[in-house]
């Protein structure tokens, strides 16, 4: 990545046009996030009352208990009753709430009065198979609507989902369903990417083999190969949804505010998952609230969230916000490049897409194959852009404004995380961009650079950054692990309870923040979050290695690239052969996404005396950099 990426107090400014700031719903970013700050509780409640409650709350925010915080005490929702059973009762209901592509070209387009009902069919065909609220179901899909579908269906019924991300395999997917242990699982034979059939159900038969809790599996059919299929233990998604039982109409579960709605599991410093925790109650007004206001969104909007669902912003901002919204979303199935460079292009022109939000990483990944493939197709249609993930450097920037935006559309850098829920810092439409910069915090919001001792860090200063009180969505715990919710975010500003976010950054003097990156062992491949721990948990379960270190190096497309370092056991020796091998084991156990891009044997690797891999020497050696203080190093 470009070293321009984090210039403080860049003098590079983009102002929006007289007609984003007419349309915009939030014109003045300093007066409401000024009302937001002289009072979050009035502030939340007033958002709240814009969705439907069973029962309204009877207090805002309860703190008595921090950090474990609840919002909307006492209130009774559920947000399926928000995302779909209140529209179907307006017009709204002839709206499409999904317009989907499949990669083969396959197409769907269905109404919120369509997605209800396929909605409470398969909440019915869930209850039927006895899933009660409470229960966790996990959710291994590719991207079809059957996926918001379950998701919502779970949701409805009040059992919490648990979404694994199709690009993990065999371990991670077994790790996950045991620690949620779920008895019931949802996939489909297979996904469409890049003209191959990913076989799903294989990897769901070796993951149930090795996490035997599940009993009872949904297929859905997508792709149409032959796959094994239990007896007694494999349904067919179609066949059950076609039964008496699934019937058009089905109860929505009343819900506290408080009820898990979702665990997502997401990448820490051990190797172990951390199952972030979401709840109905705040998460459904922060979602709406944020998507609303960042992204100005409207009815007549086309609005195009190129993530995967299996990730937080898929769940955030593909399922949830925008049908809380009422909005129409794209949801297209397969790879940016296939089967031509201009395939997004073209959706975009096909569908009129006015709002296109994704990674840096696409965007360096299309800005490799030029303007011209963009350049065929009418992308006038589009008024902002967004951005997610990791830090984008100010190059895409320009070429995602100029060569996509044509000038006229803000793009909206939204910094945020699986544990926040929503977007934390970020441009409103009507705020001046700095070109790699996050620019403020969200209204509600406060957010700090501050050094090891809690004091803020001076402009252009680098530190922690924290973000300093409750806000709506943010994780109520980490599954079944309240002292490790503790210890990774509470502990280190526990004096100041703020939370730690595990990003450095640097504010600049118009108080603009600049993210870093992570500053723990957490890596960014491809916007994609994994912990070094999880890669080498899965090289040293290869008989060939005893001992492993894994870090990211940068890289001009994907942001940063996974390098693996090996201590090989006796009888083995370093091969091209065996590089190959463990890769394909990555590959097979933790998914191609961990996949490293080098592995180096190695004889030994740096550690501390107390025996702590010192993973910053390997980094500055990669990268051919000096290696900074090595004094505790061992002999
Ligand atoms: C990084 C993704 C810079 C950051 C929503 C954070 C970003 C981690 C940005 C969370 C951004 C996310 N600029 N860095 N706009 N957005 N990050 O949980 O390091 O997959 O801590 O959530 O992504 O990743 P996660």
């Amino acid at each position: 990545m470009a070293d321009d990426a984090f210039v403080p107090a860049a003098t590079e400014w983009y102002h929006p046009s007289k007609d984003i700031v007419r349309h915009a719903v939030i014109k003045d970013y300093d007066a409401v996030y000024q009302e937001a700050m002289q009072d979050i509780e009035a502030f939340w409640a007033k958002r709240a009352k814009t969705l439907d409650w069973f029962r309204r709350w009877d207090k805002v925010l309860d703190a008595s208990n921090a950090p474990f915080y609840k919002w909307f005490v006492g209130g009774k929702t559920n947000i399926v009753l928000n995302a779909l059973d209140r529209h179907v009762k307006t017009w709204r209901r002839n709206k499409l709430a999904f317009i989907w592509e499949g990669e083969n070209g396959d197409k769907v387009s269905m109404s919120y009065w369509r997605l209800w009902q396929e909605v409470n069919k398969f909440a019915n065909v869930l209850r039927s198979m006895g899933v009660k609220k409470g229960d966790r179901v996990t959710i291994y899909m590719g991207r079809i609507l059957e996926l918001p579908i379950a998701m919502l269906a779970c949701a409805k019924i009040g059992a919490p989902h648990s979404v694994v991300y199709g690009g993990f395999s065999e371990q991670a997917l077994a790790d996950r369903i045991e620690d949620a242990q779920s008895r019931l699982l949802i996939t489909c034979d297979g996904a469409w990417l890049r003209g191959k059939i990913v076989p799903l159900k294989q990897v769901v038969d070796e993951a149930i083999h090795r996490s035997p809790v599940v009993d009872r599996v949904i297929v859905v059919k997508r792709t149409g190969q032959d796959i094994n299929m239990e007896q007694g233990r494999d349904y067919w998604y179609h066949e059950l949804m076609s039964l008496p039982i699934a019937s058009t109409k089905a109860e929505t579960e009343v819900m506290d505010s408080e009820d898990p709605l979702f665990i997502l599991y997401t990448s820490g410093t051990t190797g172990k998952p951390k199952g972030i925790l979401h709840t109905h109650g705040g998460y459904q007004v922060y979602t709406s609230t944020t998507l609303q206001w960042a992204f100005d969104l409207k009815d007549e909007d086309r609005w195009w969230c190129a993530a995967d669902p299996g990730w937080i912003t898929g769940h955030s901002y593909i399922v949830y916000a925008p049908l809380i919204l009422g909005a129409t979303s794209i949801i297209y199935e397969g790879a940016p490049n296939f089967p031509y460079p201009d395939r997004w292009w073209r959706i975009v022109e096909e569908y009129g897409v006015t709002i296109l939000y994704t990674a840096p990483t696409a965007i360096r990944g299309l800005m490799r194959f030029g303007e011209a493939w963009p350049g065929r197709h009418d992308l006038s249609s589009l008024r902002l852009l967004g951005t997610v993930g990791e830090p984008i450097n100010p190059e895409a920037w320009r070429w995602y404004h100029h060569v996509i935006g044509k000038d006229k559309c803000p793009v909206i850098d939204t910094w945020w995380q699986t544990e926040t829920g929503g977007f934390m810092i970020t441009p409103l439409p009507t705020v001046g961009l700095k070109p790699g910069s996050a620019t403020r915090p969200f209204p509600g919001i406060k957010v700090d650079v501050v050094d090891d001792d809690g004091n803020s860090c001076a402009a252009g200063e680098e530190g922690n950054l924290v973000i300093q009180g409750p806000w709506p969505a943010m994780l109520r715990t980490v599954y079944k692990d309240d002292q490790r919710f503790l210890n990774q975010y509470w502990t280190r500003y526990s004096k100041q309870g703020w939370y730690l976010t595990g990003d450095s950054a640097r504010k600049d003097a118009d108080g603009y923040f600049w993210i870093i990156g992570r500053n723990d062992d957490v890596i960014k491949v491809s916007g994609y979050r994994l912990g070094t721990a999880e890669v080498e948990s899965g090289l040293v379960s290869h008989p060939a290695v005893a001992e492993s270190a894994v870090i990211a190096v940068p890289d001009e497309v994907k942001g940063s690239v996974i390098y693996a370092y090996c201590i090989l056991r006796a009888g083995f020796s370093g091969s091209l052969a065996l590089s190959d091998e463990l890769k394909a084991h990555i590959r097979h156990e933790v998914g191609p996404i961990a996949v490293p891009e080098k592995i180096e044997f190695v004889p030994n690797l740096p550690k501390t005396r107390s025996g702590k891999i010192m993973r910053r020497v390997l980094k500055a050696r990669a990268q051919g950099l000096p290696e900074g203080d090595i004094s505790t190093l061992e002999e």
